[in-house]
C-alpha cells in the first residue's frame, strides 16, 4: 500500500504531501488519521520550524471520502468522533502553510482553512458543495469560510455550490498569495523557509495573536496581544535578535 502522506524534511521546514491522487486525494478516515499524526510528530520536533501542508497539482484535496460517508450512520460518525480528530491541527504550535493546487472542495477547502494561511497556484478552485450531497460542511465550513470572506460571498459559495477562482479568493481574502501554475509548491516552501527564519518564540506567539484576532473580541485580542509581546520580549531569542540588529549582524534564532 502507497503511503497516503509523503513527509519530506528540508530543515527547518517540512513538507507534507497527501497522497491518494487517483481519488483527488479525498479525505479518508486513514489518510486523515496519518495526517494528523505526522503533523503532531512534526509538530514536537524543534528542528522544524514551519510545515508545509500540499496535494497534487490536480486536487489538494475534493473533500472527505464520499465513499466512507455513504456506508457510515450519524451515530457511527458521532461516536468515531472524526471530525473532532481534526480540531488537532488548529491546536498545532509550528505555523502550517497550505500549498493549494486545483481543488480545494468540502473537507479539503475546510482542512486548508485549518492551516495558518494559504499560497495558491491560479488553477485553484475553492468550494464547499456538500448541499449538493444533501449535507453540510461539518469541519468548520460554514464559520470559517463566513470568518474569511464575508457572509455575502460564504452564502453564495455554500448555498449554490459555486467554486471559487484563485483570484476571487485572493480578492475575498481567503488565500494569502496567488502565483502562476507551476510554482505553488515552490513558493509555499519559500514562504515556509523566511517564516522558519524569524524568532521561533515570537513567531509562535505571533500566531497565537492573530487567531485571537479571528476568534475573540477586540479588546480580548489587544489585551492577549500585550501579554504575548512581554513574553516574546522575555525570550533569549529577543536578545539575540535585538543585539544583532544593532551588530548588523543575521540574528541565530534558538527558540527559546
Ligand atoms: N470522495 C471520494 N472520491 C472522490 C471524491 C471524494 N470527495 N472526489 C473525487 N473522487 C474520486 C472520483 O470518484 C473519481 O474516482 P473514479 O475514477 O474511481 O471514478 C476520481 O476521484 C476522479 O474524480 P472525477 O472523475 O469526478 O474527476 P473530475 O475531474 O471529473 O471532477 C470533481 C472533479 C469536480 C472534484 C469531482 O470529483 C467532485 O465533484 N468530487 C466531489 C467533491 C465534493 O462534493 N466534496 C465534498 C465532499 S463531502 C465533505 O467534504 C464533508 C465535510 O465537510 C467534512
Amino acid at each position: 500500500m502507497p503511503e497516503l502522506v509523503l513527509v519530506e524534511r528540508d530543515d527547518p521546514i517540512a513538507v507534507v504531501l497527501l497522497n491518494r491522487p487517483k481519488q483527488l486525494n479525498a479525505l479518508s478516515d486513514e489518510l486523515m488519521d496519518e495526517l494528523v499524526g505526522e503533523l503532531q510528530r512534526l509538530d514536537r520536533d524543534e528542528a522544524i520550524r514551519c510545515i508545509v501542508l500540499g496535494g497534487s497539482d490536480r486536487a489538494f484535496a475534493a473533500g472527505a471520502d464520499i465513499g466512507e460517508l455513504a456506508q457510515s450512520s450519524a451515530i457511527e460518525l458521532y461516536y468515531a468522533r472524526r471530525i473532532e480528530r481534526w480540531d488537532a491541527i488548529r491546536g498545532l504550535w509550528t505555523p502550517l502553510v497550505a500549498a493549494v493546487s486545483g481543488y480545494c472542495l468540502g473537507g479539503g477547502c475546510e482542512l486548508a482553512m485549518s492551516c495558518d494561511l494559504i499560497v495558491a497556484s491560479e488553477s485553484a478552485r475553492f468550494g464547499q458543495p456538500e448541499t449538493s450531497l444533501g449535507i453540510i460542511p461539518g469541519a468548520g465550513g460554514t464559520q470559517r469560510l463566513t470568518r474569511a470572506v464575508g457572509k455575502a460571498l460564504a452564502m453564495d459559495v455554500i448555498l449554490s455550490g459555486r467554486l471559487l477562482s484563485a483570484d476571487e479568493a485572493l480578492a475575498a481574502g481567503l488565500v494569502a498569495r496567488v502565483v502562476a501554475r507551476e510554482a505553488w509548491l515552490e513558493e509555499a516552501k519559500r514562504l515556509a523557509h523566511d517564516i522558519a527564519a524569524k524568532g521561533p518564540v515570537a513567531t509562535r506567539l505571533a500566531k497565537e495573536a492573530v487567531d485571537r484576532a479571528y476568534e475573540s473580541t477586540l479588546q480580548l485580542g489587544l489585551e492577549y496581544e500585550r501579554r504575548a509581546l512581554y513574553l516574546a520580549f522575555a525570550s533569549e531569542d529577543a536578545k539575540e535578535g535585538l543585539t544583532a540588529f544593532g551588530e548588523k549582524r543575521k540574528p541565530s534564532f534558538r527558540g527559546r
